[in-house]
């Protein structure tokens, strides 16, 4: 308002300005009543343009502040998919540290729900998980499609709490389950490696028992062995791969990335293990 009222006694100082040069060159007395008098009128006319203006602008400030107190109550951030109430999978907000909040679809129907999709690849043969260190890095693609997480936030979460992890893979028509009772991503300066995981049910063994560190590897960056590494390149896609001179596929991969293509991998959190044996 302190803006109009300047703007409105400038006006006026200047409308004045010009009436005096008027009067003073035409010496018209009626002249200058008249033009006073329609400037009097365009001023009224001002202040109303200015009071609907304003109340316009309230009305609109209102309904911002209404569209953003919905958004954020839709769904309420969370820092993990246990903490979604009711059988409600869908994208929730994740917070992870201090991190602007990232959206994560939450699985609330597979064995009893609470899983955080954290990989998901159903396209086929598309170039989307064909990405760089970078991208693998800080994660790409919407949580209701085809996407990675990112190594980043994956490491915060499973280096803070206890998770499990569940890969279920589509191959052949046919689907594969296979679940590690722990999980844990350690930090990016040695390759985001699998630095825990826990014994293995169901039928899918992507990663059999060996004490051989598997390392997060892209095309533009891996620290294989020159000959696994020139078949890394022919692949599609970044992974875990442990450094074999002959290759980086687990047994019973031909290509492994081409035989991921269908692929989803999910982590839920561990119940507290300190409180359960307390
Ligand atoms: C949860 O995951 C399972 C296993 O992939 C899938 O069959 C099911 O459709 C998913 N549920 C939802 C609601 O996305
Ligand atoms: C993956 O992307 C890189 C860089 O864009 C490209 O050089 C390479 O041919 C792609 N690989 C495949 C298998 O498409």
């Amino acid at each position: 308002m302190l803006f109009y009222n300047c703007f409105l006694a400038v006006l006026l100082a200047v409308t004045i300005t010009a009436e005096q040069e008027d009067l003073n060159s035409h010496r018209s007395s009626d002249l200058t009543a008249t033009r006073l008098k329609e400037v009097q009128e365009q001023l009224v006319q001002l202040s109303d343009q200015l009071n609907t203006l304003n109340s316009q602008m309230a009305t609109l400030m209102a309904s911002v502040a209404n569209d953003q107190e919905r958004s954020c109550t839709r769904n309420p951030a969370i820092t993990d998919c246990s903490e979604v109430k009711e059988q409600r999978s869908g994208i929730y907000p994740l917070k992870v540290c201090s991190e602007p909040p990232y959206n994560v679809y939450c699985n609330q129907t597979f064995e009893d729900g609470s899983w955080m999709v954290i990989y998901n690849r159903f396209d086929g043969p598309d170039h989307t998980f064909n990405q760089t260190w970078e991208a693998y890095r800080r994660g790409f693609g919407q949580p209701d499609g085809e996407h990675f997480i990112g190594l980043q936030r994956l490491h915060s979460l499973t280096y803070g709490r206890s998770y499990e992890v569940a890969f279920i893979l589509n191959r052949d028509g046919q689907e594969h389950v296979g679940i590690y009772d722990r999980f844990e991503i350690d930090n990016g300066r040695d390759h985001f490696p699998i630095r825990v995981i826990g014994s293995g049910r169901g039928g899918l063994r992507l990663f059999p028992e060996t004490t051989e560190l598997r390392r997060f590897q892209t095309y533009d960056r891996n620290n294989l062995h020159p000959l696994a590494r020139v078949t890394m390149i022919e692949e599609e896609c970044g992974f875990w791969f442990v450094d074999m001179p002959h290759g980086h596929d687990s047994p019973g991969f031909q290509r492994f990335c081409a035989n991921l293509r269908q692929l989803k991998v999910m982590i839920r959190k561990r119940p507290n293990v300190l409180s359960s044996v307390q």
